[in-house]
């Protein structure tokens, strides 16, 4: 049987590389895309998810999430790393047929649950907004959810600590309240973070490829990734990009690409460290435990990146062959 999944995402350039993947793979049914504000604006955002609709052909259902953190201040567009509009270069026009279902992302996630009992994994690929607003609305959501999985936060393994401060990784640090009550909730989460997602690279070399090979899926995904690679160049002197949100894609496609640790997670909500995560992975018992007591959740550790570029790459060029 397909996973049904919902896609809560802020569109943007690897967002588009990672909605593209679940919409390709045989094994995943895209029952839904729900928008959230971070690499562009909740209006920016929602535009390119309804661009990729249409232009792509998708029957899913896109619902227009929130334009702000639930309490600190927003930190505004990534528009260094994700251009001013969220899709590098390119600016998407707007829907000519396509439209936003009338209801918010929040309650759209919480609708759909409902409707398919265990059957709907939650993966998220932005800030947590728009999923902390569902637990508050309607906290029984936890008991018939499927599984979700989170691409966010940096646990320090394999050195990788954070990218948009030296403690915080962009999703977690975009609303570190939202993201402490996902990860606390009584509901099984696995955290996809900075510790397997840097691990992975698409090289400039393996772009081309998509893009000779992947017809017009490969074209989109080369021509979204000129301004993040030029990013990555620049910023960072590296002649490609980590694989972020498709490996949280990657995950419910083949669970066994990735090593989990297990224990709860906790997020640091202010002060210099705002959005560091930090998993407890012993059962040692202390005087005061901000952890005792919290679902354990599984965090990835580790990564079989040379079959997950594999994996990716054969899920785009197949797709691209139907739109010959
Ligand atoms: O830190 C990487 C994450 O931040 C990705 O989800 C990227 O799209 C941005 O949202
Ligand atoms: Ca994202």
């Amino acid at each position: 049987m397909r996973k049904k999944i919902i896609l809560d995402t802020d569109p943007g350039i690897d967002d588009a590389m990672a909605i593209l993947f679940a919409e390709a793979h045989p094994d995943i049914e895209l029952v839904g895309i729900t928008t959230v504000y971070g690499n562009a604006t909740i209006e920016n955002g929602t535009r390119n998810a309804l661009y990729l609709k249409e232009e792509f052909n998708f029957r899913c259902d896109i619902a227009k999430g929130t334009e702000k953190p639930l309490q600190r201040p927003p930190v505004g567009a990534t528009v260094v790393v994700h251009g001013e509009t969220g899709f590098g270069d390119l600016h998407s026009s707007e829907p000519t047929h396509a439209s936003a279902d009338p209801r918010p992302a929040y309650q759209y996630i919480i609708d759909t649950i409902k409707a398919n009992p265990g059957e709907i994994t939650l993966v998220a690929v932005g800030p947590l907004t728009n999923l902390a607003l569902a637990l508050e609305a309607d906290p029984a959501i936890t008991s018939l959810v499927k599984e979700v999985v989170i691409m966010g936060g940096a646990f320090g393994m394999n050195n990788h600590r954070g990218n948009v401060t030296p403690f915080a990784e962009a999703n977690i640090h975009d609303d570190p309240h939202a993201a402490d009550k996902v990860f606390t909730a009584n509901w099984p989460v696995v955290i996809i973070g900075l510790d397997v997602t840097e691990e992975s690279f698409f090289s400039s070399d393996y772009i081309d490829e998509l893009k000779s090979a992947g017809g017009k899926v490969g074209e989109f995904i080369w021509d979204v990734s000129r301004y993040y690679l030029r990013f990555y160049a620049n910023k960072l002197g590296l002649h490609g990009c980590h694989v972020h949100d498709p490996s949280a894609i990657a995950y419910v496609i083949n669970p066994e690409l990735f090593t989990l640790r297990e224990g709860p997670v906790r997020v640091v909500t202010d002060g210099p460290a705002e959005g560091l995560t930090l998993q407890k992975f012993d059962d040692r018992g202390y005087q005061t435990d901000e952890w005792k007591n919290m679902p354990a959740q599984q965090v990835g550790i580790a990564v079989d990146d040379q079959a997950l570029l594999a994996l990716y790459r054969e899920s785009i060029i197949n797709y691209g062959k139907q739109f010959d």
